[in-house]
């Protein structure tokens, strides 16, 4: 196990009702002015704004809203969101909604304490200074409510970046499982192949003897598994969302991926995909996954049979552990597909003749220089070859 320091300072509301005690937690963190930032409606039809807002108005906490953000958060409404904080003199951002509430949300916070653009930290400078941030989550996925991290699209070029810093950790964050019960099939089966990829990119791993974080790692796994087509039968199913609920949260503040290298290249890969086609993250990931494991599995034949049998179920054949290992990238292939997400290109809306604009962006982005990195270093070429097998 490697060194590492761990400080996930969130504190956690969970459970049904705990919306109620967002004006609470608010003036608990010292917000004394809020802005209530939310998404495209769900929240407004389901009547949890109106909730918030009076849970806010009980604790004389005066507000004011910005709705409208998008999945795959652009940039345009993260200016639109500084500008309003700083005439307003905000001093709480408090997000109503899923991973792209929170992350634009992060950088609202980030960027109003901040002289420059708030892009420079979208483009590698560490976020050290924000506005506080709390969080109110509707669906189980991004992890963002625990994590430091926010992930935004710059409209100009459709970049999809992300920033990271201690200081747009959540404040707090409110998970209540009931909330995510509105969800349509299609988005409950996106979070929950974003949060086994969470813990995928975690598991794929180059350091030796991580074994509590291994096994951390296939315990959650082995909840998604079962939890997951429970929900997709009956979205109301209020210990299966709370099971998942937890799940993502702890996929994601980075709990299990203490004391070991990470990959991180599914997402990387994924990141070019919805931020052309403006997919959904974890659809995007679905078809993502698979192709890169059965192009990296040979780096460690044993690490992945060892997730096919701990996890898959699958018997390990000693002679031939290759054929283990592929067949449980096999069976993560078919329980993506069994809970209704796309597993091929075109599915995604993407097209062939776009994989060397996908590659360029992927390889050259963000100050690469022709490759990723992660579990395996993958070139031009790699990337390539990785989104043909997608197809
Ligand atoms: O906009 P509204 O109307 O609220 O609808 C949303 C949106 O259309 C809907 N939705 C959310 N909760 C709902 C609901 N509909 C009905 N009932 C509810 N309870 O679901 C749609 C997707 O929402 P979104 O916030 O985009 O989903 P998600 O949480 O998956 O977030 C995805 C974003 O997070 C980023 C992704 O790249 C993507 O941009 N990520 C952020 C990370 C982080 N900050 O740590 C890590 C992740 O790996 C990921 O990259
Ligand atoms: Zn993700």
């Amino acid at each position: 196990m490697e060194n590492f320091t761990f400080y996930a300072p969130t504190y956690f509301a969970f459970g049904k009702d705990t919306e109620s005690q967002a004006g609470k937690l608010v003036k608990r963190f010292l917000g004394t002015k809020v802005l209530i930032h939310y998404g495209g409606g769900s929240v407004v039809k389901s009547g949890l704004l109106d909730r918030v807002k009076k849970s806010l108005e009980q604790e004389n906490i005066p507000y004011f809203e910005l709705g409208g953000v998008k999945p795959n958060p652009r940039s345009g409404l993260v200016y639109e969101g500084i500008k309003l904080c700083k005439k307003e003199g905000i001093d709480f951002v408090l997000a109503v909604g899923g991973g792209s509430v929170i992350d634009s949300s992060k950088a609202i916070a980030a960027g109003t304490v901040y002289d420059g653009d708030f892009w420079d930290f979208y483009m590698g400078k560490p976020i050290e200074k924000a506005l506080p941030v709390g969080t109110i989550l509707t669906i189980a996925a991004a992890g963002s409510e625990g994590s430091g991290d926010s992930v935004i699209t710059k409209e100009e070029g459709m970049f999809k970046r992300g920033a990271s810093g201690e200081a747009i950790r959540p404040k707090f964050s409110i998970l209540n499982p009931a909330l995510t019960q509105t969800l349509p099939p299609y988005q409950t089966a996106a979070g929950i192949t974003d949060i086994m990829a969470h813990l995928h990119e975690r598991y794929l791993t180059n350091s030796k003897d991580v074994e509590v974080t291994d096994r951390l790692i296939e315990g959650l796994l082995l909840t998604m598994i079962h939890e997951g087509p429970r929900v997709i039968a009956d979205p109301n199913n209020y210990e299966a969302r709370a099971n998942i609920m937890w799940a993502g949260m702890v996929a994601h503040n980075n709990i299990v991926g203490v004391g070991r290298s990470q990959d991180w290249n599914s997402h990387n890969i994924e990141h070019e995909l919805s931020a052309l086609y403006d997919c959904a993250h974890g659809a995007g990931l679905a078809v993502t996954m698979p192709a890169v494991f059965k192009y990296v599995y040979k780096h460690d034949v044993m690490r992945f049979a060892k997730l096919a049998t701990r996890v898959w179920g699958i018997q390990m054949d000693f002679d031939n552990p290759e054929a283990t290992a592929l067949q449980g990238i096999t069976a993560l292939e078919n329980f993506l597909k069994s809970i209704g997400m796309p597993i091929r290109f075109n599915e995604l809306g993407a097209k062939e003749e776009d994989i060397p604009t996908l590659v360029k962006m992927l390889c050259y982005g963000d100050g690469r220089t022709g490759s990723i990195s992660g579990f395996v270093k993958l070139n031009e070429e790699d990337c390539t070859n990785i989104y043909k097998m997608m197809l």
